[in-house]
């Protein structure tokens, strides 16, 4: 039976059968015959997702001085059920995913419609098309439990899998380019052994061209410069291969403005890539345990960080949001930790922050619950059947990347809590870990297996319209600092919801005006790391107290002047 897979938009493409891979060889060896005669090298890059998608892109807009292409690139990808949509979307110039970075889009475009430089296939034979093969799969990271990165382990099977397909196909001439963040240790140990048994086995005496250059991608708004115009980390597993990576990445990275850093080994560039993960999971875990302080002690952890950050030693201090999401930072130090055991084989335990953070930033979100769960008690609804928007599914502001969000967190706490939840995005169409939670991020690894009561979840929406999801809802979380949330009216607000609602703030999105207006329009607020604003609770309060008095003693006064 013919099989599909499914597009964000809902457009259903069939998988390909055994007929397709012959024929989509040869329309490639047609392609790549003619693109060698104008000069081209031919790079494969190997998964076309959040990363690979916009790397094949970036080579493929490579001019040389004349601006003349120099690559023509052909993104491959598995033909799975999940990800096969990828393929003909890019062949038709569109970018397979959504950014706020209108570059994305327009690179794409251009190099498949106008430029002829960038295609996309399913059939691993491109690999032995390939002068460079860049490889982006993801190397994923599992965790047995919530807040315990300690007993988690690195899912090495696609990125093998991968080096064993890329050995037994390429041109050993190839050089082979990992990008994927990899435990310290991979390219050498695990990486260099595979491909060299699959050379022998092809009866290939040479060294396979390996080498690691580690991205530094940030979804946003400035998706493509921050492959093309940024700093990289590169090394090689020999010097032959040490060359051809410093030269492949001098023509299609901005390394005139932004120059290459070349380490000795592959391991220092892939601990490099780990380490500066961890530092940023560390820093942002330092202020979990400040925010609960200032929760308790009448203290705005947001203007005490702003007061800070005046100094410039301290400018890079961060709010940390409802936990940290994203691909990298939640499992990233995790890679680190699993390599020092399980790959260079030591047993003693060297880590303690890099762990500590990353537990913390695993399970700060829940907190969120505990404070929705309060403010509406102090409105004297229970939590149980009360209806809670949330606002933000993306892990950062103005996103649309929900991959390990603190509000998927958040919405499986309230859920359990037996809390009602809808929930609202300006740049999600589809919350996938819900809508398929069964497969996604893979099978049986969605956050859901460490709450109860979630299998409602798999019809929760993405609502695009705000005035519909406020509409007779008893809580409003600000999860996320979506540029859209900052200038909400809270008159608006209240208005769209019907009645007073109960206003948590994880991202200090509100600032005191709007948290005093808020209260007086009889809300209740809380938020992250805001102890202050019980203080302007009891401003508002005392100040209807004394409006009342005043109208009382006013009437009194009326009623004297009446009687004489
Ligand atoms: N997303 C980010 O913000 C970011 C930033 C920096 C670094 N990284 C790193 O980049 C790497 C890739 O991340 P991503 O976000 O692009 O992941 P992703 O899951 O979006 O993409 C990986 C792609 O590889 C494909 N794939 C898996 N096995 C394959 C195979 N055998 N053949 C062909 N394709 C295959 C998958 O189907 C998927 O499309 C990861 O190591 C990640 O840690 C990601």
């Amino acid at each position: 039976m013919a099989e599909y897979s499914l597009s964000p938009t809902g457009e259903k493409f069939q998988l390909p059968e055994q007929k397709d891979y012959l024929e989509e060889f040869g329309r490639l060896k047609m392609l790549v015959n003619n693109q060698r005669g104008l000069g081209r090298e031919i790079v494969v890059v190997m998964g076309v997702g959040f990363v690979g998608a916009v790397m094949a892109a970036v080579v493929a807009d490579a001019e040389d001085g004349k601006g003349n292409s120099t690559k023509f690139v052909i993104g491959m990808q598995r033909p799975s059920t999940r990800s096969f949509w990828k393929i003909p979307l890019i062949n038709r110039g569109l970018s397979p995913i959504s950014t706020e970075d209108p570059e994305v889009a327009l690179m794409i475009d251009r190099c498949v419609n106008k430029k002829k430089t960038l295609i996309a296939t399913f059939t691993y034979d491109a690999l032995k098309l390939a002068d460079v093969v860049i490889v982006d799969v993801q190397c994923d990271f599992l965790k047995e439990s919530l807040g315990n990165v300690k007993n988690g382990r690195a899912d090495m099977e696609a990125l093998e899998e991968s080096l064993e397909i890329i050995a037994a196909n390429i041109d050993p001439r190839a050089l082979v380019l990992i990008e994927t963040t990899v435990a310290p240790g991979t390219t050498e140990q695990i990486a260099y052994p595979i491909m060299k048994k699959m050379f022998r086995k092809r009866g290939i005496t040479g060294d396979p061209l390996l080498a690691h250059s580690y991205e530094r991608v940030m979804p946003g708004k400035n998706y493509v410069s921050s492959i093309r115009d940024f700093w990289r980390v590169c090394s090689g597993v020999n010097e032959e291969a040490t060359r051809r990576v410093v030269k492949f990445l001098n023509e299609v990275i901005n390394t005139d403005k932004y120059p290459l850093t070349v380490l000795d080994r592959p391991i220092e560039s892939e601990t490099a890539k780990i380490v500066e993960n961890s530092f940023r999971a560390t820093i942002l875990a330092f202020l979990d345990e400040w925010s609960l302080f200032a929760e308790h002690n009448g203290v705005d952890l947001i203007k005490v960080i702003n007061a800070i950050k005046a100094r410039p030693t301290h400018s890079n201090i961060m709010f940390p949001g409802p936990g940290i999401g994203g691909y990298c930072l939640p499992k990233d130090g995790g890679l680190g930790v699993w390599a020092y055991r399980h790959i260079h084989g030591f047993e003693d335990d060297i880590f303690k922050i890099t762990t500590a953070a990353i537990d913390i930033n695993d399970t700060r979100a829940l907190h969120v619950a505990q404070l929705t769960r309060d403010a509406l008690r102090n409105m004297g609804r229970p939590i149980a059947s009360a209806e809670i928007l949330v606002l933000g599914a993306s892990y950062r502001e103005d996103v649309g990347d929900t991959r390990y969000s603190g509000s998927e967190l958040i919405v499986r706490r309230l859920t359990e809590m037996g809390g009602e939840i809808r929930v609202h995005d300006p740049y999600v169409l589809h919350w996938w870990e819900f809508e398929k939670q069964d497969e996604y991020p893979s099978k049986a690894h969605s956050l859901k297996r460490f709450f109860r009561g979630q299998e409602k979840l798999r019809d929760l929406r993405v609502e695009q319209d705000l005035r519909k999801a406020l509409k007779g809802c008893d809580a409003v979380i600000f999860a996320v600092r979506h540029q859209p949330y900052l200038s909400l009216d809270p008159e608006e607000l209240v208005k769209n919801a019907g009645v007073p609602l109960a206003v948590i703030d994880c991202f200090g999105i509100l600032d005191d005006d709007r948290i005093m207006r808020y209260f007086e329009l009889g809300c209740e607020v809380k938020g992250l790391g805001r102890g202050h604003v019980k203080r302007i609770k009891d401003q508002v309060q005392t100040r209807k107290e004394e409006a009342i008095r005043s109208t009382w003693s006013s009437s009194i006064s009326r009623q004297a002047i009446d009687k004489s």
